[in-house]
């Protein structure tokens, strides 16, 4: 029997799909620490987590009999790869499952950050009626800066283009061809975008070249107008420094959906109204999270039965 350990909250689809299939065993055991999952790990052949789980090199040294772990989501940052690599554990993700859904959570902050949503509803249900407070901007003709053109920074292209706005775009690895097409104008020198736009969405992964990648030096060059947002990993903004552009007046707006510590113990951001967060939902629509579900539990249902070995 291969007993596969599901250790984060996983849509019942995916559970269905493993349990369908003769000769897997799944079991649910959310919310452990990481004591408690290196005491129960050797059981198991694979494990399916989403970010909350730590897969750290400990957890991986007990594992006796571990083959895969599938990520049912994009990041593996909470996945330790080299220590999977030296124990021959394989490390699956499904990167197109919430791309839509994270897209639509970066234009809502967007939209909700430009018409101060959020702070005018909580003053209407403290009582208040202040219609003049709360007058916001439009995102139509507005340039926006996509700082990585990967899947969901491609999805926000297109969606932003309902809007009319005008699109510039930087990557330096890969530019789709669909971006020019869509009339992005990528930029070679990142610095454009920072001078030029009027919203920074960051869409790229967090690792030594994206940590940091807009702090103070950077918030120094934006428009008093630019809005940013952060739907991809903490710390791709720097949190200090955000604080400070946003308390300084330097630019018109955040949003976070992530943060450096999650959920994050410096409570700063609560105070400022033209500061939205939300506590990593990018990926929390159910339609994704059934997506999500479904594909990891495919993929390491079939790379622990002999079948083909994908991510989804
Ligand atoms: P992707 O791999 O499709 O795209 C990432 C893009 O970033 C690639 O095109 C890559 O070339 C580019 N890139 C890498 N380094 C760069 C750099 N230094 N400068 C500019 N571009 C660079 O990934 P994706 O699916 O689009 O996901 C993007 C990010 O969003 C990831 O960090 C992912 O973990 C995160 N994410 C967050 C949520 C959420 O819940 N908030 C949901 C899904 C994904
Ligand atoms: C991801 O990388 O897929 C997201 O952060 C979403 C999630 O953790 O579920």
């Amino acid at each position: 029997m291969v007993k596969i350990l599901i250790a984060d909250k996983l849509a019942q689809e995916g559970i269905d799909l493993l349990e369908s299939i003769d000769g897997i065993k799944p079991v649910v055991k959310t919310g452990m620490s990481e004591d408690e999952l290196c005491e129960c790990i050797s059981e198991y052949d694979g494990i399916i987590v989403r970010s909350a789980t730590k897969v750290t090199a400990r957890v991986l040294e007990c594992a006796d009999k571990l083959r895969g772990v599938a990520r049912a989501g994009v990041g593996v940052d909470n996945i330790d790869i080299p220590a999977a690599t030296n124990n021959g554990v394989l490390v699956m993700n499904t990167p197109g499952g919430n791309t839509i859904a994270a897209a639509e959570q970066t234009m809502t902050l967007m939209l909700a950050l430009s018409r101060n949503t959020v702070p005018a509803c909580n003053s209407l249900k403290a009582g208040a009626w202040d219609r003049k407070k709360y007058m916001g901007n439009q995102l139509y003709q507005k340039t926006l800066g996509v700082i990585g053109l990967g899947r969901i920074g491609m999805a926000v292209v297109k969606m932003s283009t309902g809007f009319d706005m005008k699109v510039l775009g930087y990557d330096p690895i890969a530019v789709p061809n669909e971006a020019k097409e869509l009339g992005v104008q990528v930029v070679d020198d990142l610095d454009n975008i920072f001078k030029e736009a009027d919203y920074i969405s960051v869409h790229v992964p967090r690792n030594e070249h994206t940590t940091d990648m807009i702090a103070k030096d950077q918030f120094e060059m934006m428009k008093p107008t630019a809005r940013v947002v952060n739907c991809a990993r903490g710390g791709i903004i720097n949190e200090n420094d955000l604080y400070d552009a946003l308390e300084a007046g330097k630019i018109a707006g955040a949003a976070l959906d992530v943060f450096e510590q999650e959920p994050p113990e410096n409570k700063r951001f609560q105070d400022i109204d033209n500061c939205l967060v939300t506590p990593h939902l990018g990926a929390s629509a159910a339609e994704a999270q059934v997506q999500v579900a479904v594909e990891a539990a495919q993929i390491l249902a079939d790379a622990l039965t002999g079948g083909e070995i994908k991510n989804a």
